[in-house]
Formats: C-alpha cells, structure tokens, sequence
C-alpha cells in the first residue's frame, strides 16, 4: 500500500511507495495511462503519476523547496518549449478540465507527439511556433495567468520579456528555466544569471526568488517572478 500526502501547493502530493521511497506526485487525470517513465500509483481508487524532478525543471524547481506556485484548478498558461509535453502533462493534472495551457513549440517532431497527448488530454493546446516571435501565435493565446518557459536558447530572457508583455495578465506569474550553456558555454554561470536577471528587472518585471536546479540539471537555475 502507497501513503499519499498533501503537498503544501495544490493538487501536487507525496506518495510513499511501498519501498519506502517518497516521490512527489499529481493526481493522473488520464487513468491507465503513462506520459514518460512515471510511474502510477493507485491509492483508495485514485491514481497518481509520480512526478520525475529529474525529468522536469518544474519538477526540480518544487523539490528544491521553491516559495511559490501558482498552478492551481483552471490556471491559465502559456507554456514555451513544451516538447514532447513531460512537464506539460503534470501541470495538466493540476489546472483540471477548465484550465488550459498553451503549449508552444517549434520542433515538429515533438509536436507530434505532444498532439497525441492533447488528444486525450483536453486542457492541451499545442501550438506550432516559434516562441521568440509572440506575434505568430496572437490569434490563438489570451491573456494568461502564468507564463512558463523552458526553451534553451540563447535569448531565453528576452524571450521571456516578449511574451510577459504580450500575454501576461497584470499580477500574473513568470517562470523561467536558465540553462546558461545555452547562451554562453564557457562563461561563469553565476554572471549568466545575473546577467539574465538584471534584463527582466530592467524591464520592470519582479523577481520573486531564484531557485537553484544544479541537483537535478547541471548549470540550471529557475527564476520566478511577477509582472
Ligand atoms: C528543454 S526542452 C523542454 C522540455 C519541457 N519543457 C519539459 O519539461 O517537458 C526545450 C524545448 O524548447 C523547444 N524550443 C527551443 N526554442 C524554441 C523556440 N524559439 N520556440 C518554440 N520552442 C522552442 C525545443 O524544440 C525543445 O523541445
């Protein structure tokens, strides 16, 4: 038997499996069925899908003790860089039926099979485009509720800054995921987020913490904030 335990943040949860390891978890909103490697967990006729902080920046980020998270019952988000959806999914399990999160990638290949995952995840629209041009997608995505990005690419900050002014409501949530070989593979990575860091505040934007994934994701570091 699994012991399931609330998290402090909503709809995200502790399993203890019977080995005695402790995952964190969402509640599968597609029983029966596996996204990645997870694994499901049934518990009192609830499913749970464990959630792999070695396959998720988000993931890593709520291991490593980040102070807020916003994803909640109908959230809604635009995510950049959302691949083949691991990430995707969870926040799937969190924003239920009525949120919705749309989701921006430019690799056809993993536009493929986040598709099939939209298909029987509802709450999923992918979009095929290129994040650094928010224009292309002006038809589609409101205003949103959190922006998420996990892109690496060397203009992730400016990136970032595009699509908060474009999308973001006011009060609205910022994450970013630096990777900082991805702008710049043999400089420190610490002058590399602050680097990263003093664009978004120059631009007006609060940084509400820094979360340090090098645990989970050498040279990686989330950045949270507020428009
Ligand atoms: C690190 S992976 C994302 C992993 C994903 N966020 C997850 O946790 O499941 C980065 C993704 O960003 C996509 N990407 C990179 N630059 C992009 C851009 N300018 N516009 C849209 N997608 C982009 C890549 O194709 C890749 O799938």
């Amino acid at each position: 038997m699994a012991e399931i335990r609330n998290h402090d943040f909503d709809n995200l949860y502790w399993v203890t499996l019977k080995d005695g390891n402790v995952r964190l978890a969402t509640k599968n909103a597609d029983p029966g069925k596996k996204v990645y490697t997870e694994r499901l967990v049934t518990e009192k006729g609830v499913e749970y899908r464990t959630f792999d902080p070695y396959k998720s920046k988000l993931g890593a980020a709520i291991f490593n003790k980040m102070q807020n998270f916003p994803f909640k019952e109908n959230s809604k988000i635009l995510y950049l860089g959302a691949a083949s959806g691991t990430t995707v999914s969870h926040v799937s399990d969190i924003v239920g039926d009525k949120g919705v999160i749309y989701s921006i990638e430019f690799s056809a290949r993993s536009l493929r099979d986040l598709i099939t995952l939209a298909e029987r995840r509802k709450n999923i629209l992918p979009i095929h485009a290129d994040a650094r041009f928010p224009e292309e997608y002006s038809m589609i995505v409101p205003q949103v509720d959190i922006v998420y990005e996990d892109v690496a690419q060397p203009s992730q900050a400016e990136i970032l800054i595009t699509n908060v002014k474009t999308y973001l409501k006011d009060g609205g949530y910022f994450f970013l995921a630096v990777k900082s070989r991805s702008i710049d593979s043999v400089k420190d990575p610490q002058i590399i987020y602050k680097e990263v860091l003093d664009k978004i505040e120059s631009y007006g934007l609060t940084v509400l913490e820094t979360v340090n994934l090098e645990s989970h994701e050498k040279d990686h570091i989330m950045i949270v904030g507020k428009k």
